[in-house]
């Protein structure tokens, strides 16, 4: 077999390594176009997870590279003044070139050839080839130029950074935020030898435009930096090598096999330095690749598998430095936040890593962080412990005169239960034994203002008088049996009405029955949907007045607090998104104008729901979808809100239109909440797949929402809070008098089951490497 392999960097000469240690007979050569020891780049890191797939792959280089590498455990965070370190980090550096001449000597050792100073310009040389792996890099020029069958997708971020290195030791892998007169300015730091560390410096183009960076050459560039971060350089220099300043490209292909071309590495997808897996990602592939050229008949088969087998695993990594890119690229969001909080930001902006995680390793940080949210409940005017505090999810909330309990949510939740709009016995029950569960904030499912405006047949509503008895039952037991607050929902279908039960086919259309449909254009959701008809100013008129009516029948009924449904594609987000509002009129074309017809609902209810009561509005913050709504636009719409008197805004996503394409994931629309409360400076409600009380607590804490929804969850666990509360140890949470013994056990069984599951948990996870050097280098006690 004849494998030629383009680009001597880590996944070119890993890839070379393992397939040679796989076919020895195999003739694999390494194309690369520098010299041997001619490398850019600094430092490498890799993860304990990481180097003990080295040492199963191959265990000769897997050693000499932990010779050479510096161990570290800790993050530090420098941030105002102040420096939070975080423990159970598990991290190596090793120099970038010292991993190549390693990989380089160990290939040479299997028998593969290397060719340096060779650079290849055309693949027809490789024509007899049995395999081409294209590493050549993230500009690769193959990817490039074979551009229409790897469909790569590149994009450039709008931050500009600079690898340099410096002399500085550091202990740990350490973030500097620091201001300066142009703006602000990060540095991501870490030592990767005796003597020597990794400093990637970032910026917002604007600061970098102030600091007029970009007319300084790489030594003007580093004397800047050694002069922004002189005060933690201790007179070390900063070091330069090829460190221009340049946007991080996040690389996508949608193919990455054309024929018996693969492309491995960066050359097919880069992770953003900050998850600092760039070099993993690269020879992590060769060894996917390797396995499945192991596993495969022939190497078309391989490569099928290599692929299929791969991308998951490549998109969640990706996916997570995306998360984090975006967090360094927003930091502006978070100056203001107390240093603490900052500091939980930063460790918790990529989601693997949590509240309760943190809290098993770095106990003392996270007491630091609860204190800091109890101090602001503090500043709200309550009485809360701040010696002792609770966890954030059970710190209590303030909408104007309405206190909750928690911040624990039931989210909206449409049963399809409903008769005529007239709510039954099931909806008792339902909303009762949430209430009853412990949650602070009960909110109904979208009740509909008229019969028209319904999405089924099953859908609740609060246009007549029996319906206002209904809920007004259920509201009155809610509040005579339970702490929760209760809000209703009020919206109306718009063109996505007239549909089926959830369970017979969620927004497909009525075969018989249906009702005429309104929208803020006439057209229709699936193909085959009923058109929807244009609504003209009188039906804005009739459809307003159907709101205020149900909100003043709300009103009756007692409900605690207001939402306006304007998200997910029905009526009044028909108006506000650009895809499904396409009106010439004052309704539509600039967000303004689309805005007009929301706001004037929400106005009107506002003038009738009681001033001392809150109101919030939910909105579809993206409708992930090429020419609709973006984050932008929504902190835009929040803002709007705000302004009319919006006290939260309730920040979901998407259903607009069926060809949307969500990135679903755990906490997937967290990012938006974050972007609208921290942009806006509103209140938000963030909801979607948050499935943990761990994961509000993170959420919560790291100032990325005041409010956590969760709607499945809750389906099938009523209890949802409670249990959670036993978890903490918040004994304040409200429990029914009937259920008192239930709460003590839980209570007192938590408090072992919480220990047994720390200590399985520590017990679990291997010993870091940086812990067992710190072990070997300790003086044996004395017999
Ligand atoms: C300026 C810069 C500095 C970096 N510094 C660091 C760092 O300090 N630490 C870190 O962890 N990561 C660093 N990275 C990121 C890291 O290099 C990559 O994520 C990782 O090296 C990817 O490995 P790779 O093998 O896919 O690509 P690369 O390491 O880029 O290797 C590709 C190789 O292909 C060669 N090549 C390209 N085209 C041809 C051709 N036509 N013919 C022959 N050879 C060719 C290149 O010379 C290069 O050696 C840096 C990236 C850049 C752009
Ligand atoms: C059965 C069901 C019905 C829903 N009905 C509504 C609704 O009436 N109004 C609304 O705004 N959202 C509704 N949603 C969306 C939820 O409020 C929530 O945003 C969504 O389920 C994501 O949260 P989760 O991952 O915690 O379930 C519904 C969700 C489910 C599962």
């Amino acid at each position: 077999m004849k494998v030629a392999i383009i680009g001597g960097g880590p996944a070119g000469l890993y890839s070379a390594i393992l397939l040679k240690k796989q076919r020895p007979e195999a003739e694999i050569t390494v194309y690369e176009r520098n010299r041997a020891d001619d490398t850019f780049g600094f430092g490498v890191v890799f993860s304990d997870a990481t180097l003990d797939n080295f040492e199963k792959y191959d265990p000769p280089s897997y050693r000499r590279i932990t010779e050479e590498f510096a161990y570290w455990d800790d993050i530090a965070v420098h941030f105002r003044g102040t420096m939070h370190r975080v423990g159970g980090n598990g991290f190596c550096g090793c120099s970038r070139r010292k991993l190549l001449l390693i990989l380089q000597e160990r290939a040479r050792e299997l028998g593969v050839t290397l060719m340096f100073e060779t650079e290849i310009a055309d693949e027809a040389r490789f024509a007899n080839a049995d395999l081409i792996v294209v590493a050549d890099g993230i500009n690769s020029r193959f990817r490039e130029k074979h551009i229409a069958h790897f469909q790569p997708d590149v994009d450039l971020r709008s931050n500009i950074f600079a690898w340099m290195g410096s002399t500085r030791p550091l202990d740990a892998f350490t973030f500097i935020f620091q201001e300066t007169e142009w703006g602000p300015f990060i540095a991501h730091a870490y030592q990767y030898e005796a003597g020597r560390s990794t400093w990637i410096f970032e910026t917002d183009p604007e600061t970098f435009e102030r600091a007029g960076l970009a007319g300084l050459d790489e030594k003007q560039s580093a004397d800047r930096m050694a002069g922004i971060f002189g005060w933690f350089l201790q007179g070390h220099p900063i070091l330069t090598n090829r460190s221009t300043w340049r946007n991080f490209p996040m690389i996508r292909n949608q193919r990455w096999v054309k024929g018996n071309m693969v492309l491995l590495g960066d050359a097919k997808a880069s992770a953003h330095f900050s998850i600092g897996s760039g070099t993993k990602l690269a020879m992590e592939d060769a060894i996917a690749l390797a396995d499945a050229m192991h596993r495969a008949p022939t190497v078309a088969a391989a490569l099928e598998q290599y692929e299929q087998g791969r991308r998951e695993e490549v998109e969640k990594t990706q996916h997570a430095a995306d998360v984090s890119l975006v967090w360094f690229e927003h930091v502006d969001r978070f100056w203001d936040f107390d240093p603490v909080q900052f500091a939980f930001g930063v460790m918790t902006r990529a989601k693997a890593i949590t509240y309760d995680n943190l809290t098993l390793r770095a106990p003392d940080f996270v007491r630091e962080v609860d204190k800091a949210f109890a101090k602001q409940v503090r500043a709200r005017g309550f009485d809360v412990d701040v010696e002792k505090p609770l966890a954030p999810m059970f710190q209590p909330f303030r909408l104007r005169e309405m206190t909750l309990a928690n911040r624990a949510v039931v989210s909206p939740m449409c049963m399809y239960s409903a008769k005529d709009g007239m709510p039954q016995d099931f909806h008792l029950v339902h909303y009762g034994s949430r209430a009853l569960g412990g949650a602070g904030l009960i909110f109904t499912e979208m009740v509909c203002v008229g019969r028209d405006a319904r999405i089924t047949p099953g859908c609740a509503g609060l246009w007549n008088d029996g319906q206002q008895v209904a809920w007004r039952r259920i509201v009155e037991f809610v509040h005579a049996n339970s702490a929760a607050k209760i809000c209703l929902q009020l919206g109306h279908a718009g063109r996505k009405g007239a549909t089926r039960l959830m369970w017979d086919g969620m927004d497909r259309p009525l075969e018989e029955g249906g009702w005429d449909l309104i929208s803020a254009s006439p057209i229709p959701y699936f193909p085959d949907s009923r058109m929807p008809r244009e609504m003209d100013r009188a039906g804005m008129d009739a459809v307003r007045s159907e709101f205020v009516a149900a909100a003043e029948r709300g009103r009756a009924c007692g409900f605690d607090m207001l939402e306006l449904h304007c998200a997910h594609g029905y009526l009044l987000a028909s108006f506000i998104s650009p895809l499904t509002n396409t009106r010439t009129d004052a309704y539509g074309g600039s967000l303004t104008n689309r805005l007009r017809y929301p706001l004037e609902v929400f106005e009107a209810l506002r003038a009738v729901w009681p001033s001392h009561q809150p109101m919030s509005v939910r909105i579809s913050a993206t409708d992930w979808a090429e020419g609709g709504l973006t984050g932008d636009d929504a902190v835009a719409v929040a803002r709007a809100f705000a302004e009319a008197g919006v006290d939260l805004v309730d920040v979901s996503t998407g259903q607009t239109v069926r060809d949307s394409r969500p990135v679903y994931g755990r906490m997937f629309q967290t990012p938006f909440s974050d972007q609208v409360r921290n942009e806006a400076r509103v209140a938000t409600m963030c909801v979607g797949n948050i499935t943990t009380a761990d994961q509000a607590n993170t959420i919560l804490a790291a100032g990325r929402a005041d409010l956590v929804a969760l709607g499945r969850p809750h389906l099938i666990d009523p209890g949802f809070t409670l249990k959670a509360a036993a978890w903490y140890g918040a004994e304040g949470v409200f429990c029914p008098v009937q259920y008192l013994p239930g709460k003590d056990q839980i209570f007192r069984n938590s408090v072992r089951d919480r220990q047994d599951f720390e200590e399985l948990k520590i017990k679990a996870k291997p010993k870091t490497r940086a812990e067992l050097k710190a072990e070997a280098a300790k003086p044996l006690a004395a017999e």
